[in-house]
């Protein structure tokens, strides 16, 4: 992590890591979890049945948790991001940890949803194969909700790119990008509550709820923030007292 009382802007910081080793990650993970999901079974049928009983549900469950650690992680790179524009994440951990955080917690989380989708392979009720994974709306189970999901990856995959090129295309173009992680939060949310089996569980219903008033409270704070500065901004000049003439 930056030292904390550097002056770093968002503009001026690097990313936590270089382009070749996100892409490697990112890499590692969809081959690993590919292995796992589609090879374990072959070599081990005993593993995923023994976790069980009778019906093997052992990818199910791994799906599932993955799917609940990558929406947090989600959802808290949300909050550090709405912390750097509202301000709130100078107060603390300090502006450079919170965009280091935000970038690194965004890219865990991507990995996570990787590791949900793809562990969806070995899950034998469900019945998915790679295409109607990787191809949003193709799924034979839930396939508006499930495409929410796809889709909602598909675009966290761009946004994590964007820490990269955010020279190379501008201020304006990155922010515009930026804006889509909006979207992203609430397809997930969707996709979450409409095809989730936790979404009946009161307990994932008040995380839901709890997280996402959360997230409503930091752009509020940033809306209401900046629609203060500019109030202030026009009320300056008038304080100024009009210079005299000089005779
Ligand atoms: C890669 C494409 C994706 C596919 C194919 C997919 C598929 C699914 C399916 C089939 C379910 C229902 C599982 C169940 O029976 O409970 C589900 C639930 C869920 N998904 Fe996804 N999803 C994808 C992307 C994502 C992403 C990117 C996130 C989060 C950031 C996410 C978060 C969740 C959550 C939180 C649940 C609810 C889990 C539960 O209630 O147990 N999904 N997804």
């Amino acid at each position: 992590m930056s030292n904390q009382l550097t002056t770093t802007t968002p503009d001026e910081q690097k990313p936590v890591f270089s382009f070749a080793s996100f892409t490697l990650l990112i890499l590692f993970v969809f081959l690993a979890t590919l292995a796992t999901a589609v090879l374990l079974p072959l070599w081990l049928p005993g593993l995923t049945t023994s976790l069980s009983g009778e019906a093997p549900k052992a990818f199910w469950y791994l799906s599932r948790g993955s799917a609940i650690i990558a929406y947090l992680l989600l959802w808290l790179s949300m909050m550090l991001g709405t912390g750097i524009t509202n301000k709130l994440g100078s107060l603390w951990p300090g502006l450079p940890s919170t965009i280091e955080m935000h970038e690194y917690v965004s890219i865990l989380g991507l990995a996570f949803g990787l590791f949900h989708g793809l562990f969806l392979l070995g899950d034998q009720f469900i019945g998915f194969n790679l295409a109607q994974i990787l191809v949003p709306f193709t799924a034979s189970y839930q396939t508006l909700a499930v495409g929410l999901g796809q889709t909602a990856f598909y675009i966290w995959i761009l946004l994590d790119i964007s820490f990269y090129v955010r020279k190379t295309i501008g201020k304006k173009a990155w922010r515009a990008i930026h804006f889509t992680s909006f979207l992203t939060f609430l397809s997930v949310l969707l996709h979450a509550l409409l095809a989730g089996t936790d979404a009946l569980s009161p307990a994932m219903q008040y995380l839901y709820l709890g997280t996402g008033g959360l997230l409503v409270f930091m752009v509020l704070y940033r809306v209401l923030a900046a629609l203060a500065r500019k109030k202030e901004k026009r009320l300056i000049p008038q304080a100024i007292p009009p210079k005299l003439p000089v005779s």
